[in-house]
């Protein structure tokens, strides 16, 4: 399985804590990891990229400032925030907005940074944290937030004394960047719980780490397979990652089959519509949330989808419509009943996974789908057209039409 993008783009971060040479392997070739390149590079690294190899030379004296304009296009720059002050003392990033899938906030990476005793002002568009040495503390998260967990455990590596964060985010990507920090010389017991607590050291070393299997991309196989009464096999990831997708896809009459590290799913018949409700891990994960919508919508029966982490998720729904699913969704809940068939027709994609999740769909529609803005896709799934390819899938990338309005 091709490496995790959220686990790939914060090791990239987290490299940023010890001088020298740090190689990664295992990285996926897409747009987001060129793009954290080059916000390492702005702060004084050398980076190169070759197939899934990320070398990064980290120089003594670091920059500390990450500009809007890549900030903007990387919400996960954020994460270079923690490093930045805990190696210089201070960090200068751009403020991440809203996107697609809604408003994201950062009290939590700011309350924690100022626990640690960083002083964190906002000005002209910038989050600014200064600290001449940060210090460990005890910081309670409001919500087990993977991005503040990240970015705090990264400056507690290097602060004096202990920090403990409590309601931490367990997700798997957050366990590979403690073992990552920890072969770099961290001390740090609690990864992959709710409670984890750093004893913070004088410097780190650089090091080569192997990024762990992406859970969702492996789990957006696993619901196309089951959507088009397919058979896959997923190879190089543990499917205790994927425990309650692969759960629901049984639930829906799946038969799953795992290993220590493959998984393989097939649906013989019609699939059955299951509620879902996302969660923080190990709850079913929000950025599967779209394949499950796909897949409500062809079962039988109707189901009710509940969206627990961003408040514009269920955007792409419209575009779901023009497939022909049928879909009512109030707040933060879908009621879908499922079709025995969808109906092909020009949709776009609004975000990543909403892209993913309308192609997978477009497989259960009569005719031909065509979806727009698919450099969303290419943001988090490397080479998805060879791979649905290989699933015996006729599909083709063309380049976008330039019509009338396009200036
Ligand atoms: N939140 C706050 N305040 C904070 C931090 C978070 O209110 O200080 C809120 C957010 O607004 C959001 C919720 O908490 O509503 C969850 O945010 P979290 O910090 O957990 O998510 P994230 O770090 O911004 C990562 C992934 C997302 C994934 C979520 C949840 C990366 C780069 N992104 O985002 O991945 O959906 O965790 O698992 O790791 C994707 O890959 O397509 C994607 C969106």
């Amino acid at each position: 399985m091709v490496g995790a993008k959220n686990s790939a783009l914060k090791l990239m971060a987290a490299a940023l804590l010890a001088p020298g040479r740090t190689v990664l392997t295992n990285v996926p070739k897409i747009t987001d990891i060129a793009i954290m390149a080059e916000v390492l590079r702005r702060l004084g690294c050398t980076v190169e990229l070759t197939e899934d190899i990320v070398d990064i030379d980290v120089p003594e004296d670091l920059r500390s400032e990450a500009d809007y304009d890549l900030v903007r296009r990387l919400r996960a720059s954020i994460c270079a925030l923690g490093p930045l002050v805990a190696r210089c003392g201070q960090a200068r990033v751009a403020r991440p907005g809203g996107d697609e899938i809604g408003s994201r906030g950062l009290d939590m990476h700011v309350d924690g940074l100022r626990r640690m005793g960083a002083d964190v002002t906002g000005k002209h568009g910038f989050v600014i944290a200064t600290a001449k040495k940060l210090h460990g503390a005890t910081i309670w998260l409001d919500f087990p937030s993977v991005g503040a967990t990240e970015n705090l455990l990264m400056a507690a590596v290097l602060a004096d004394g202990v920090t403990e964060i409590d309601n931490a985010a367990r997700e798997p990507e957050i366990v590979d960047i403690c073992r990552m920090l920890e072969s770099m010389g961290a001390e740090i017991s609690g990864a992959g719980t709710s409670r984890i607590v750093v004893c913070g050291v004088r410097e780190l070393r650089p090091v080569t780490h192997r990024t762990i299997g992406d859970r969702i991309v492996a789990g957006t196989w696993a619901f196309a397979a089951a959507m088009t009464r397919g058979d896959v096999t997923v190879r190089g990831l543990d499917p205790q990652y994927l425990e309650i997708a692969l759960d629901k896809v049984m639930s829906a009459g799946g038969t799953v089959e795992t290993t220590q590290d493959t998984f393989r799913v097939s649906m013989e018949r019609r699939p059955r519509g299951v509620d879902i409700v996302t969660l923080p891990y190990p709850g079913f994960a929000t950025d599967l949330l779209p394949m499950a919508v796909g897949l409500a919508s062809v079962s039988t029966g109707s189901c009710l989808i509940t969206e627990n982490i961003f408040d514009g998720r269920f955007m792409f729904i419209d575009e779901m419509a023009r497939l022909g699913a049928d879909i009512r969704t109030d707040g933060h809940h879908a009621v879908v009943r499922g079709r025995e068939r969808l109906s092909g027709a020009p949709v776009t994609a609004t975000d990543i996974r909403a892209g993913a999740g309308l192609v997978i769909a477009g497989l259960c529609a009569e005719g031909v789908t065509e979806v727009a803005q698919v450099h969303h896709i290419d943001r988090g799934y490397p080479d998805f057209v060879a791979d649905l390819r290989t699933l015996g899938v006729p599909v083709e990338r063309v380049p976008a039409a330039v019509g009338p309005f396009d200036l």
